[in-house]
């Protein structure tokens, strides 16, 4: 399929994504990120947790200066440490951050009606406090876009072995939603943070390999998988909150 032939044009074929994927399969991040720039100019954004995975993004675009904009879902129980990087990416790249804070109702309703800490009694408050700080402000920061860019890993979970570099988001909109490091490893991750000197979370050297929010995130033991310490009292087929679930129509 031609270039012309997969501009956007409201509606993404599954012969369109399979077009994509193939294209973009072998292809490098910055390709996928820069052929993203062109398509969508304006109308494309990061999600940011400022983990590994979304500094190499941020420092990709700012350093190829992209046309494609930062957001990040502050849910309100973030580590300080979290802050810390996210203030020390602004200073470095000069770039504006989005930042989308939970709904203040809903938040109250439900903190005071469960308590503060409900998602360790049972899934389904962990899912309700996901949703109501995560979810809901992701629709918001999604709704007038037309793709979004995350820092998925296949390697980073049973969950996500299958993720694609390019799907569709049927939950945002049919939307392209892009997985430019889909194929890469934690040590390519390391190996460009260290060569381009990129500002990341101090917290990854002190045992979290992935990091969320405060209180459902503890460092990791030797040889245990990589998101071990999210949300750990749960099953790792469980370990989603929704971000990357339920959104493509296929399996992840
Ligand atoms: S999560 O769903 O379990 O929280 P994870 O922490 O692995 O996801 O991050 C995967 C990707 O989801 C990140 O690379 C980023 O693109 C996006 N993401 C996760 N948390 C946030 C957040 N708080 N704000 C914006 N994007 C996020
Ligand atoms: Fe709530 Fe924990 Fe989900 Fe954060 S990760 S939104 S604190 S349940």
């Amino acid at each position: 399929m031609s270039t012309a032939a997969l501009n956007f044009s409201g509606t993404w074929s599954t012969a369109d994504l399979k077009a994509l994927n193939e294209r973009f399969e072998d292809a490098s991040a910055f390709e996928l990120l820069d052929w993203a720039s062109e398509e969508f100019s304006g109308d494309v954004v990061i999600a940011s947790s400022f983990g590994l995975e979304d500094v190499v993004l941020i420092d990709l675009v700012a350093r190829h200066e992209l046309e494609i904009d930062i957001f990040s879902l502050d849910t309100g129980r973030l580590h300080q440490e979290t802050y810390d990087v996210m203030g020390r990416i602004r200073e470095r790249y000069d770039r504006e951050i989005e930042v989308y804070f939970p709904d203040r109702e809903r938040v109250e309703e439900m903190v005071q009606q469960k308590g503060p800490n409900s998602f360790y009694r049972s899934r389904e408050n962990r899912l309700e406090c996901c949703y109501v700080r995560k979810i809901e402000p992701l629709g918001r920061a999604l709704s007038d876009r037309e793709a979004w860019v995350t820092g998925l890993r296949r390697d980073q979970n049973v969950t996500r072995k299958n993720t694609p570099k390019i799907e569709l988001d049927r939950g945002h909109g049919d939307i392209l939603k892009l997985n430019p490091l889909a194929d890469w490893s934690e040590d390519d991750i390391r190996q460009h943070i260290d060569e381009f000197d990129v500002p990341y979370n101090e917290l990854h050297d002190r045992g979290f390999p992935s990091i969320g929010c405060a209180p459902c995130t503890r460092p990791v033991e030797a040889g245990e998988d990589a998101r071990a310490g999210r949300w750990w009292w749960e099953a790792p087929e469980s370990k989603e909150c929704g971000l990357h679930t339920d959104d493509t129509g296929a399996a992840q």
